[in-house]
């Protein structure tokens, strides 16, 4: 499938543009080219390599439109989207795990489509499943897993792509306090001992506190960037730290005016 072309583009493709990810003047509309309804508008965002990046905003403000177009799965209606690694990994609130394969065929299978060969696959798909902390479940069928398992194998699966950056909606938010904990810490080693970017979309403020090294806050109707903070709370961080509380109650505050502004939460 190598031809001259791709090759060429490979070449552009190296990241000497210095950002996992560029969003310029992104704006997005539903419906009808006249009556349609506008949820981005001219959103500028740059994601640096190995950077952790928190997307906070209410429901419905278009956090989940807004990863969806730098996945690659939709289109802006203006602006651009630069993503100079290629294809962005995607997780989501739901695992979407295949639930008539084991854990390790989930991770397997997204092996196969990245391209490695057969032999390498069951090795890579335990060593991932071992980073995730689930070495053993290998055999394990998706129904056997609880929730929390579910979404260490998602994120094995993720890792899989051996994508530069990965996008993550509400990866956590069906999980219970103590699950979501753990898996807090497990992401952000895993995001320590990888050069991964990450693009995290949340509506709960401890949580983008708790994983960010910059929170980016987006207001409603249409969905603008209204805010951004950078965190330089030394990792790892606890949910419950002092100083992780102390700027989730000052972003709140923010995210409160951003809903009253708007209404209808
Ligand atoms: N494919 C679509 N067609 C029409 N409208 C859409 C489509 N996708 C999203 N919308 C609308 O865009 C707005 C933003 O939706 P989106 O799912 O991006 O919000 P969100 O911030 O992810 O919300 P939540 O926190 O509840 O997940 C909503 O008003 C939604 O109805
Ligand atoms: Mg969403």
């Amino acid at each position: 499938m190598a031809t001259p072309t791709t090759l060429a583009k490979a070449e552009d493709r190296v990241p000497a543009t210095g950002h996992a990810a560029r969003l310029a003047h992104v704006s997005k509309s539903f419906g009808g080219p006249a009556g349609g309804q506008l949820v981005l508008d001219d959103i500028s965002l740059d994601v640096a390599p190995g950077e952790f990046v928190t997307l906070l905003g209410a429901s419905g403000c278009g956090k989940s439109t807004l990863l969806n177009l730098v996945a690659g799965l939709d289109r802006p209606s203006a602006g651009s989207i630069e993503t100079p690694g290629g294809r962005p990994a995607l997780m989501f609130q739901e695992h979407a795990l295949f639930p008539w394969l084991t854990a390790g065929k989930n991770v397997e299978l997204a092996l196969k489509l990245r391209g490695l060969p057969k032999a390498e696959r069951r090795p890579e798909a335990e060593r991932l499943l071992e980073l995730v902390r689930l070495g053993g479940s290998y055999g394990k069928r998706v129904h056997e897993l609880s929730g929390g398992m579910r979404q260490r194998v998602a994120l094995a699966r993720a890792l899989a792509q051996a994508s530069d950056l990965l996008l993550m909606d509400e990866p956590f938010a069906a999980l219970d306090a103590i699950t979501r904990d753990v898996l807090h810490d497990e992401l952000t080693r895993i995001w320590r001992e990888t050069n991964l970017s990450v693009l995290f979309v949340t509506h709960n403020v401890r949580e983008a506190v708790r994983l960010a090294q910059r929170v980016v806050l987006l207001s409603s109707r249409p969905g603008r960037i209204a805010r951004e903070w950078t965190i330089d709370i030394p990792q790892p961080r606890r949910i419950e730290d002092a100083a992780v509380a102390e700027l989730s109650v000052e972003i709140t505050e923010e995210l409160r005016g951003e809903i009253r502004r708007h209404g209808q939460h």
